[in-house]
């Protein structure tokens, strides 16, 4: 269990350096960030802006050259290659582009998969991926094929695989990139959900519209931090629905 009064996430002074052999390419310069528990993040910036560096340091694939990662308040900066994959395991799902489906393989066997890693009793994980399908909407394609879904569905087949372990982190490089508008919006109102219900969500993506789930938009620009800035009134409600107290919205007209 991490110390509950550190931030889940917390940089400092990270940097990444890609030494290449010829020339040194620096992919994050000098990052102070700190993200708290329950957070929804939406992080923005052109192409080679060093979204990916950082998602990759932030999932425990790749380690900073200089500074320092507190993950739950633990340090990963020092940690071994055991240590990284333990605690990726423990704390971080991970939702990629492309989905990154075992074919041949069914829904259910797919969000299982984690489970089996963490070595979670037969009965308990098929329990628990039919659970999670069911959470997605994808009860009735328990045992499709990947190949046999949509992309929006495969999609949710991975959100439910990221939460197997019930994660307090999880991580989405471009969920959306290869998803129409409608598909898009159902996995950010999937998001927007987890977020309600205290997960911690990070997301890279291209789109405003889709940036505009978030409560907060992050722009990198060249290994920099450009602006960090909150979104009052996010696409999918928010917070809305998820206190006892008021909802965000009537707050906000109590306001005016
Ligand atoms: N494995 C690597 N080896 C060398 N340089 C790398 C490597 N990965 C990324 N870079 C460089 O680091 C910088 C940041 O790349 P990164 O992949 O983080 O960008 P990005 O913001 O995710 O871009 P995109 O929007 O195109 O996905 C770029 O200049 C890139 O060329
Ligand atoms: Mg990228």
């Amino acid at each position: 269990m991490g110390e509950q009064n550190e931030p889940l996430i917390r940089l400092e002074n990270l940097v990444k350096i890609y030494d290449t052999g010829a020339i040194k390419v620096l992919g994050l310069k000098k990052i102070n960030l700190t993200i708290e528990r329950g957070e929804f993040v939406a992080i923005m910036g052109h192409s080679g802006s060093g979204k990916s560096t950082l998602m990759n340091i932030l999932g425990c694939l790749d380690r900073p050259t200089l500074g320092h990662y507190f993950l739950d308040g633990e340090d990963t900066s020092a940690m071994t290659p055991d240590a990284l994959s333990d605690i990726r395991n423990r704390k971080i799902g991970f939702v990629f582009q492309s989905f990154n489906l075992i074919s041949r393989t069914s829904a259910l066997k797919n969000v299982e998969l984690p489970m089996t890693y963490a070595r979670i009793p037969k009965a308990r994980r098929t329990a628990r991926a039919k659970e999670l399908l069911e959470r997605v909407g994808l009860g009735a394609r328990k045992e499709h094929m990947p190949n046999e879904l949509s992309g929006g569905q495969r999609q949710r087949v991975a959100i439910a695989r990221a939460l197997a372990n019930e994660p307090p982190l999880i991580l989405a490089d471009e969920p959306t990139g290869n998803l129409d508008t409608a598909a898009s919006v159902e996995i950010m109102e999937l998001f927007t959900a987890l977020h309600r219900e205290g997960t911690t969500v990070v997301l890279v993506t291209h789109e405003e519209d889709i940036a505009a789930f978030a409560q907060r938009v992050i722009r990198f620009g060249d290994g920099r931090i450009l602006s960090d800035e909150k979104n009052e009134a996010p696409a999918g409600g928010g917070d809305t629905g998820r206190a006892e107290g008021p909802a965000a919205g009537e707050e906000a007209r109590h306001a005016d």
